[in-house]
């Protein structure tokens, strides 16, 4: 069984991990790929964003399914693509995408459905000066979201009217992320505990089969810019009461509702939420799995992953096989100096082997290797992993390794799980 994992991230390097150890005895191949997920397979030096290169190499080696890691390939249509030219690809087609490449459309599809979502309204280009007049009239904060994929930063919490205003003119008028900021979604600021919730689909049916969380602010106490995310624990200990709410009201809701339009949704649904006082709200949906939950919840599966993707894949979800896990994860991120805004990278990196010694695993993400050395070529360059018995016991693990690891710059958060 062949498979083509696609991406180069830290969730890729996870998904390879947990690939190999399967019984299926897969044969991988990772585009592009990083330094790490060389050691499982192959690498082969294609781009996210080249669909038909992906495919024609697909074809061409005789690979038996696709894997998209991130949103790149399958907002452009990769699982299209695959179906009109005949390989299997694990993921949404681009009707469903839309989910996690439009906030607009995701935020009326929530609507529609009855799924828990805080209360928005949607400006267009034209209407920057109703955004104006809009915000004026609100309580602050206000959360102000680029309609369109901005790679996690096209969410602003803004504090005050300028701060909006200000916002709304970069989005809007300045276009900070080209045409996806044009369009705007301004919503009502929640508060709660954020939980990430991790389904997968088969095209009919669906199974939740992890629940994590992620930190994405840069520094310690949820301080500093938000980033790609600086850690991850699984799973995320939730009453009992919270679950039905979550699996009742948000995860039923919404794959109804995706059936009910004829969208048949295949692959990983993310579910970003915001456990208020009130229940679970969507923040936002991606269609695939997130980074660097995927590094926490690879561990802790006990059961055969490549099995159950394959399942999902080819139609017929074999969700028997899905368990609650019985350890707890937590993954510590390593970043460059200057990470998010300007990572300075080009840096050795040591102590990986000592690492590994002591954690779970050390995924690899913004590393390349030179004259047969690691040296950093990323923001975020590796994510540490450690199992445990309890939460505390993974923490302890995975901050046990990760000091043991050095590079020039390098920043990681020291309140992960706590
Ligand atoms: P999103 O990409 O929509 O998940 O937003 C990124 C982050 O912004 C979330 O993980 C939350 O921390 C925060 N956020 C988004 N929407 C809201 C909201 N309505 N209320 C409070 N925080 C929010
Ligand atoms: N952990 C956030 C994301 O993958 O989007």
């Amino acid at each position: 069984m062949k498979v083509l994992v696609v991406g180069k991230g830290g969730r890729e390097s996870a998904i390879v991990w947990k690939l190999a150890q399967s019984k299926v005895g897969f044969e991988i191949y990772t585009a592009p790929g990083n330094p790490f997920t060389a050691r499982y397979g192959r690498n082969v030096p294609i781009s996210e964003r080249d669909v038909a290169g992906l495919i024609n190499f697909a074809l061409d080696e005789g690979i038996d399914l696709i894997f998209p890691g991130g949103e790149t390939a399958i907002a452009l249509g990769i699982a299209d693509e695959g179906e009109r030219r005949g390989i299997a690809v694990l993921a949404p087609k681009r009707d469903a995408a839309r989910l996690e490449a439009s906030k607009i459309w995701a935020k009326s599809f929530a609507k529609r459905y009855r799924v828990p979502t805080a209360d928005f309204e949607v400006f267009t280009e034209e209407e920057f000066e109703d955004a104006v007049e809009y915000v004026k009239g609100q309580r602050f904060p206000i959360v102000i979201k680029a309609d369109g994929l901005a790679g996690g930063k096209g969410v602003v919490i803004a504090r005050s009217v300028g701060e909006a205003i200000n916002t709304l003119d970069q989005f809007i008028n300045r276009g900070k992320f080209g045409e996806a900021s044009k369009r705007v979604v301004i919503e009502r600021f929640l508060r709660g505990e954020e939980a990430s919730v991790f389904a997968l689909a088969d095209g009919n049916r669906w199974k939740v089969f992890a629940y994590a969380r992620d930190y994405k602010r840069l520094k310690d106490g949820d301080d500093g810019p938000n980033t790609g995310g600086m850690g991850s624990i699984s799973p995320v200990v939730l009453d009992d009461e919270t679950k039905a709410l979550i699996e009742e009201n948000v995860v039923r809701r919404t794959f109804e509702g995706l059936q009910h339009e004829g969208l048949k949704y295949k692959g990983f649904l993310y579910f970003g939420l915001m456990l208020t006082e009130n229940g679970p709200f969507v923040l936002e949906y991606n269609v695939r799995l997130g980074d660097p939950e995927t590094q926490a919840i690879m561990p802790t599966l006990e059961y055969d992953f490549g099995e159950l993707i394959l399942s999902a894949a080819f139609g017929n979800l074999k969700e028997e096989l899905v368990e609650e896990p019985k350890k707890f994860s937590c993954c510590v991120v390593a970043a460059s100096k200057g990470y998010p805004e300007r990572p300075i990278t080009g840096f050795p990196i040591e102590g990986i082997e000592e690492a590994e010694r002591v954690a779970d695993a050390v995924f690899l993400a913004g590393v390349k290797e030179e004259d047969g050395r690691l040296v950093t070529a990323g923001g975020r360059v590796l994510s540490v992993v450690a199992t445990g018995p309890t939460l505390e016991e993974a923490r302890r693990r995975s901050y046990e390794a990760i000091g043991k690891i050095h590079f020039e710059g390098m920043h990681y958060r020291r309140d992960i799980g706590l």
